[in-house]
C-alpha cells in the first residue's frame, strides 16, 4: 500500500505540512509506505494551451510536451494506491502551484479513455490558516476538479487554523483508514 502526498504550500514546518505528516504518521503506524512532495519546490511549467483549437496533444496522448517535473510526478501517482492532495487556502482558493499542477492533470486525464488515474483513490485537504474563510470553497473546487482527473475521490478535508489542533486526531486516524483501501463505491 502506496500512499503519495502532495503538497500545495512551501513551508514545511507550516500548517498544511503538519496537517500531511499526521496522517503520514497514522498510516504508517498502519503498514503504508509513503512519499510527499512539496509542489513549489519542483519544476512545474503552467499548461501552454497547445494548439490553435486549444486542446494540444496531450488529451489523447496523456502526457505533456513540456519537459518538467510533471511526468516524474504522474509516473508516483500511477504507482499509489492513495494520492493526498494537500493545499493552503489561498485567497479562498487552491494555491498557486497546486492549481497549475491540477491544470494540466486534468489535461491527460479527463477525456483520456484509460487515464494514468484511474482507479486510484485520492483525499483533498484545504488548510485556511487565516480568517478560516475559503476552506470550504477550495474542498468543492478541488473535490471537482479530481473527480474530472477520474480519481475516485474518498475525502475532502476543509480545516481552519481555528480548528487545527481538534482536527489532528481525526487526521491521524485518516491515515490509518487509508491502508483499509476504502473506496466510494456504493454498497
Ligand atoms: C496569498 C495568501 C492568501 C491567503 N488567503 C487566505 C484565505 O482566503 N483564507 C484563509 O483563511 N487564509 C488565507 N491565507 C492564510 C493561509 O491559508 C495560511 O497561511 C495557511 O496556514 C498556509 O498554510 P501553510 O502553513 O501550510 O503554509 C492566505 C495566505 C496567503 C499567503
Amino acid at each position: 500500500m502506496k500512499i503519495l502526498f502532495l503538497s500545495g504550500s512551501r513551508d514545511r514546518n507550516g500548517r498544511t505540512a503538519g496537517s500531511i505528516q499526521t496522517i503520514i504518521t497514522g498510516a504508517e503506524k498502519a503498514g503504508a509506505k509513503t512519499e510527499s512532495f512539496f509542489l513549489p519546490e519542483l519544476n512545474l511549467q503552467h499548461c501552454r494551451q497547445c494548439d490553435a483549437n486549444g486542446w494540444g496533444s496531450c488529451r489523447k496522448e496523456g502526457h505533456c510536451v513540456v519537459e518538467d517535473d510533471f511526468q516524474m510526478l504522474v509516473n508516483k501517482i500511477q504507482e499509489s494506491d492513495v494520492v493526498v492532495f494537500a493545499t493552503p487556502v489561498y485567497f479562498r482558493d487552491l494555491s498557486e502551484s497546486m492549481k497549475a499542477f491540477l491544470d494540466k492533470l486534468r489535461r491527460i486525464s479527463a477525456f483520456n479513455p484509460d487515464p494514468k488515474t484511474k482507479g486510484i483513490s485520492a483525499v483533498g485537504l484545504c488548510m485556511a490558516g487565516g480568517g478560516g474563510g475559503g476552506a470550504i470553497s477550495a474542498c468543492m473546487y478541488l473535490e471537482s476538479t479530481l473527480q474530472m482527473c477520474r480519481f475516485d475521490v474518498i475525502d475532502m478535508i476543509p480545516i481552519r487554523r481555528q480548528n487545527f489542533e481538534i482536527k489532528l486526531p481525526m487526521l491521524e486516524l485518516t491515515g490509518e483508514w487509508l491502508v483499509t483501501k476504502p473506496t466510494s463505491a456504493a454498497e
